[in-house]
């Protein structure tokens, strides 16, 4: 080993050292460490060529170099934290080891975040740091096979997030003054040790996400200064001990996610704050005392085969209780109180046999912000006092029995944003009043018996994306539409009439269309086949006249049981896209001509059916509603200064010939300028955080301030159009596509691993630019493969990132209305914390890391690749099974790296917001895999 270091004789130091200690100024005395550490250090130094500072060269005091602590006077080294040094095996551990284990006053060594594949042999025997190591932090590395034996003076131990086998060592227990073991997320089998009560001293026991088995042993009770013991995620089975309610100090219990049997002990949430013991096989009946312990926060006991009733008696405190998908019977008490307002907000019942009305008394909880009562016996009205819960977001009551009609006072639940009451027996109309719900993005009332019109005010219902009214007794000509429905709009098995309504036009990027069983006549009008987002009309057995319009192949559309509807001849072989084999230059030449001619048809189709039924469409070009209000420049560079031209670019929009791109919540047009350049214009969806703000002087300013951004890795607009109930914003022109487009299209073959890797260290850039914005963080509402344009092979570049909104995490602000991710892509928490977060993004992430190792897309055969991922993962020999085959065997360099990836994507898809790491680390993580 190469060592530059020249040793200084210790007597020089000593003569320093007095020097300035005696004669200067305590102040000025930078370095007082004995001379062996200050060896150390500069050994250390040059032997890891790590980031530290080498600036103050005269003399070096490590006590204040990044990670070195020193005690109170500096005077000697008490810790080490080589948190995310990029250390690895290949330098020589054992070296680094010794030369660290030398300095005898050690108490803590954190190297986590590293790639250490071993601990060196010196880190294990009991003289290391002169025999005083108390806490060693392994956490977020490689290590993998056995646990070794430990020195006993360890207090702190953390090896979680490694791959490390077999059982939990016996020694363990020999650690008496353990105060915190950390060994989750890694592979570990067997059970949990018998003589874990000697470890007296214990308080935090964390062992999830390992392949545990066997029972809780019962000593675990005598652990008397345990305050959080977490055993989620493994094949514990058993009874959970009674002992447990012992523990006066236990705050946290979580043992979700296993094979436990028997009943819940009773008392246990005496001294608890939280309790998870959801998808158990726990049976008997929830103890009545179990939530109405004072210090109960969260319990949840979801999925598993508990009987009997619901408790009586609830604690002030508890803000989240989940009791869904059991077989809970009974009525929903009335609870009571006291004066003060409960903290419930979140009430998961749904799933279970409970019988009865609903309370009226519900209305107490006045923090409730969710409400799920879904799938039980429930019978009696909808009670009007639910109007009175205006912290309400989320409102499932379907799958009951209620009857009576829907209470107008549901109107004055002004952020409600999903009312769920299908498959229940409600009669009467639909209140108009619902149309105040303006933040409502899904409103199910299908399988009722509801009667009269949709409510003409439903035509101002701005925010909802779905409406299902199917199966009722709904009738009469509609004359109006919520106008941005996207999801799906479901009016089938009803008795409407008169024609296809025209304002349906207006719901440009609507998916599913059902107006099945029911009576509507005339034709069927021109503007469905420009609705490019459809992929279902299902009209059949209606009253439908005329002749079927021609739809894109991509569309599934149904009309059988229209008796008097005519169908054009078959489509001609040579429009056909299918068929591109043609072999003879007349075909080619017949082909374009059809071609040409299909589009003039299409085009002239689009115009004549705009004249006959007026529809209000914003896409028309030179309609009023295109005038441009106002445009300006945001890019400060030259040459895109001079090249835009926002008339040109305006005349492309709602050109089909000019699409390029339809995204969920966007629409894309190529522009070409006069001087030959290219630019994306982007129609932006009314969903966006800029129209929330409502004023064009506050959408103004948010554009201004998205602009001033820069990273090469996010789209950052260059100019922006308004016109006046639109924004266009102008982009460079990327001609790849998105991710989602090249990595499962034909040009999967293309994208190497290489390409792969920069795509994931580029989009990692952007979003660890978003989430670090001095202004606040910009946290991103649907990030996807969808929402990545690749620039070119290896650049990425995240889109729609006005679609996020600014977020202050430390004020938890933001709602369930500003989650509009994708399926595959939303984490599971968002379901019960409503809200979008940094963790949230980074599982986002997550899976785009996932689909580019795996070449799968985010949902493949009804299951979620982050769950898939996660559960072949821990199939030890199969690993390497989950990359994609296409690029899987390069070579083992490749391989290695790529099964170092999965490890960075499986901490971000963590079914735990808490474990996932932040994008810094993530960028860290990502660039450690490469050496
Ligand atoms: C190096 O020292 C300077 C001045 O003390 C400090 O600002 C900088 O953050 C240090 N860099 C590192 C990598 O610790
Ligand atoms: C170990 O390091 C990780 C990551 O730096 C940190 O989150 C964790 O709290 C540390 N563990 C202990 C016991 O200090
Ligand atoms: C869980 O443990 C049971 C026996 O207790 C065993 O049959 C089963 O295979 C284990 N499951 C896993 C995933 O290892
Ligand atoms: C709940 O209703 C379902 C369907 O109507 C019925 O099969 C079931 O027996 C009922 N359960 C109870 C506990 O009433
Ligand atoms: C709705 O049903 C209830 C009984 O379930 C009945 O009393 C009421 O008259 C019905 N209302 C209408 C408008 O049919
Ligand atoms: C309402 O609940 C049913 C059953 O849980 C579900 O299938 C449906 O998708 C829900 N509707 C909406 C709009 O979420």
């Amino acid at each position: 080993m190469k060592n530059r270091y020249v040793p200084i004789p210790p007597l020089f130091f000593f003569f320093f050292f007095f020097f300035f200690f005696f004669f200067i100024t305590l102040h000025y005395a930078s370095c007082q460490l004995p001379p062996s550490q200050l060896t150390t250090m500069t050994n250390l130094r040059e032997l890891l060529q790590t980031k530290w500072n080498s600036s103050s060269q005269d003399l070096p005091n490590p006590c204040s170099w990044t990670g070195v602590l020193c005690n109170q006077n500096n005077s000697v080294i008490t810790g080490l934290s080589l948190s995310s040094f990029s250390l690895f095996t290949i330098q020589d551990a054992s070296s680094w080891s010794s030369l660290v284990c030398g300095i005898e006053t050690l108490e803590t060594l954190d190297v986590s975040n590293n790639q250490l594949a071993v601990i060196a042999p010196p880190l294990l025997l009991s003289s290391c740091g002169g025999g005083g190591l108390k806490v060693l932090n392994f956490s977020f590395n490689m290590l993998s096979g056995n646990i070794p034996s430990f020195q006993s003076s360890l207090e702190g131990l953390d090896l979680s997030h490694n791959s490390l086998h077999g059982v939990i060592p016996d020694q363990i227990t020999e650690l008496v003054n353990l105060s915190v073991l950390d060994l989750s997320y890694n592979q570990l089998n067997g059970p949990i040790p018998s003589g874990i009560d000697q470890l007296s001293k214990l308080q935090q026991l964390l062992l999830s996400e390992n392949n545990l088995s066997g029972s809780i042993p019962s000593g675990i009770g005598q652990l008397l200064n345990l305050w959080q013991l977490i055993l989620s995620v493994n094949n514990l089975t058993g009874e959970i001990p009674p002992s447990i309610a012992q523990i006066t100090t236990l705050k946290r219990f979580s043992a979700n996610y296993n094979g436990f049997t028997g009943s819940i002990p009773l008392g246990i949430t005496r001294y608890l704050s939280n309790l998870d013991l959801s998808y158990n096989k726990l049976t008997g009946s929830v103890p009545s005392d179990l939530l109405s312990q004072p210090n109960l926060q969260t319990v949840d006991l979801s999925f598993n085969n508990l009987k009997g009733t619901l408790p009586v008696n609830v604690s002030k405190s508890l803000f989240r209780l989940r009791l869904g998908s059991n077989r809970l019977t009974g009525v929903i008490p009335l609870w009571s109180f006291g004066n003060d307002d409960p903290s419930l907000a979140y009430l998961e019942v749904g799933n279970n046999s409970l019988t009865g009305m609903i309370p009226p008394e519900l209305r107490l909880c006045k923090n409730l912000s969710l409400l799920d009562l879904s799938h039980n016996n429930l019978t009696g009205y909808v009670p009007r006092e639910l109007g009175d819960l205006n912290k309400l977001q989320v409102v499932q009551l379907d799958h009951n029995s209620l009857s009576g009609e829907i209470p107008d006072e549901i109107s004055e639940l002004q952020i409600l944003n999903k009312l769920n009451m299908s498959w229940n027996s409600l009669n009467g109309s639909i209140p108009p009043s619902l149309s105040k719900l303006q933040k409502l993005m899904n409103l199910d009332l299908q399988a009722n018996y509801l009667t009269g019109q949709i409510p003409d005010s439903f035509g101002n219902m701005n925010s909802l994306l779905e409406l299902q009214l199917g199966k009722n007794r709904l009738s009469g000509v509609i004359r109006s539409l919520p106008p941005n429905l996207q999801i799906s709009l479901n009016l089938s098995r009803n008795n409407f009439e008169g024609p296809i309504p025209a304002s349906l036009s207006r719901s440009q990027s609507l998916e599913i269309l059902d107006l099945s069983n029911n009576r509507f006549n005339g034709s069927i009008p021109n503007f469905l086949t420009q609705m490019g987002s459809l992929t279902q009309i299902l009209l059949s057995n209606n009253l439908l006249t005329g002749s079927v319009p021609r739809f894109s192949g991509k569309v599934n559309v149904s009309t059988e049981g229209n008796i008097n509807l005519s169908y054009p001849p078959p489509t001609s072989p040579s429009v056909d896209r299918k068929n591109n084999n043609a072999a003879s230059v007349g075909i080619v030449v017949a082909s374009a001509v059809a071609v040409v001619t299909f589009i003039i048809l299409v085009v002239a189709a689009v115009i004549v059916s705009r004249k006959f039924h007026r529809v209000n469409d914003d896409e028309t070009p030179h309609s009023p509603q295109l005038e441009v209000i106002k445009s300006k420049l945001l890019t400060l560079n030259v040459i895109h200064r001079t090249n835009i031209d926002f008339t040109k670019a305006m005349e492309c929009v709602g050109q089909l010939s000019s699409l390029v791109l339809k995204t969920k919540f966007s629409t894309y047009y190529k522009a070409a300028m006069p001087s030959g350049m290219s630019y994306f214009v982007k129609k932006v969806d009314p969903s966006a955080k800029i129209f929330q703000l409502g004023r064009h002087d506050l959408i103004e300013q948010e554009l201004e301030t998205l602009g001033r951004l820069r990273n090469s890795n996010v789209m950052i607009p260059l100019a922006y159009a308004l016109t006046v109930d639109s924004a266009y914003l102008l982009y460079e022109f990327t001609d790849k596509g998105t991710l989602f487009d090249v990595l499962h299209g034909s040009l999967k073959k293309c994208l190497d691993w290489t390409n792969r890797y920069s795509i994931a260290l580029g989009v990692a850039n952007g979003l660890a630019f978003l989430h670090g914005c001095p202004s606040g963080p910009i946290l991103l509402l649907d990030l996807s493969s969808k929402g990545v344009m690749l620039k070119s092979l290896d650049e990425p570049q995240i889109g729609d990132i006005e679609l996020s909104k600014v977020i202050d995490p430390s004020k938890s602000t933001g709602n369930l209305s500003d989650v509009a991710g994708s399926v595959g892509y939303v984490p599971p928490e968002y379901a019960y914390t409503m809200r979008v977060t940094m963790p949230g993004n980074v599982y986002s992430f997550g899976v785009i890391l996932l689909e580019l190792l795996t070449g799968k897309t985010a949902v493949s055969e009804g299951s979620e690749l982050a769950k898939w991922a996660s559960a072949k993962s821990k199939e030890k020999h199969n690993v390497d099974q989950i990359l994609d085959s296409t690029i899987r065997w390069t070579s083992r360099v490749v391989k290695d790296q790529m099964l170092a990836v999965l490890k960075v994507a499986l901490a971000c898809v963590n079914v735990s917001p808490e474990a996932r790491p932040d994008m810094r680390n993530v960028i860290r993580m990502l660039l450690n895999t490469r050496n």
